[in-house]
């Protein structure tokens, strides 16, 4: 596959507004926990806070225009002991933090549900991700041009900067809500664990399963294609 029509480049702050729209068209907010106003403004909220916590954020842009049509946000750590599952329980805190302070989500008896339901979704995350020393935050590409490489490209780059600063793994945390977790797969992530995602089941009122996918940076070797191991 070629990518040649995108260039990929660091975040800058001025991305915000577009990765916020990235992130809103993939994930709707359902009615239930916002005004019309309001989702617009807990997705940038996400999308600001997972930036923050990140320490690797890249972009993916057309070649004509410089439209930005993706991002990664990761943590390269290498060495680091700690689990990953922190930050994502930080982000959480950070957005019900957020939620509660606008009074977004509408019904009180729902927010508190909804806080409950998320923080044990983090708590599995904690409990079943493997260490590992790098991790993919958040990584999204706009609808309009998922499959025509940008989303390799992009993580051909967070995995080459991982390896080159002596990163050993790299784990995520993804759901069954599409079927995104096919990239993972074809990349050579293996999957790890599996557990009922109750905060986002809430959320969408639907059974979604988390997962937990591992890549070893030890056996991967960069290539310009995808391994044919499926
Ligand atoms: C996952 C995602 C980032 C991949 O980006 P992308 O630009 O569409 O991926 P690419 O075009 O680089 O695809 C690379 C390969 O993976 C395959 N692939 C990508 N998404 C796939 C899917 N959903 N199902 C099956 N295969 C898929 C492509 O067909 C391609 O294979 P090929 O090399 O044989 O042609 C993007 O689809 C996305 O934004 N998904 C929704 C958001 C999401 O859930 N993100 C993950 C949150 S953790």
């Amino acid at each position: 596959m070629e990518s040649h029509q995108f260039i990929f480049r660091k975040y800058v702050p001025e991305d915000a507004s577009r990765c916020t729209e990235i992130t809103q068209s993939t994930w709707p907010v359902p009615d239930w926990v916002a005004v019309k106003a309001e989702k617009r403004m807990l997705i940038q909220s996400y999308v600001e806070i997972s930036v923050e916590n990140s320490n690797w954020a890249e972009v993916a842009c057309e070649s004509k225009g410089g439209k930005v049509i993706g991002m990664l946000y990761g943590e390269i750590r290498p060495g680091s002991k700690r689990s990953f599952a922190f930050t994502s329980l930080l982000t959480e805190l950070s957005m019900f933090s957020r939620m509660m302070l606008t009074g977004s989500l509408k019904e009180s008896g729902n927010r508190a549900m909804t806080f409950l339901r998320f923080i044990l979704t983090e708590i599995k995350v904690a409990l079943n991700n493997p260490r590992s020393d790098a991790y993919v935050d958040l990584f999204l590409v706009d609808p309009e041009y998922k499959g025509k490489g940008a989303g390799k490209g992009l993580m051909d780059r967070f995995v080459k900067d991982a390896i080159m600063q002596g990163a050993t793994s790299i784990s995520l945390y993804t759901e069954n809500t599409g079927s995104n977790w096919r990239f993972y797969e074809k990349y050579g992530f293996k999957k790890v664990n599996t557990f009922k995602d109750n905060g986002t089941s809430f959320y969408y009122n639907k059974k979604v399963t988390g997962m937990i996918y591992h890549l070893n940076l030890k056996d991967t070797v960069q290539k310009d294609t995808f391994s044919t191991q499926d």
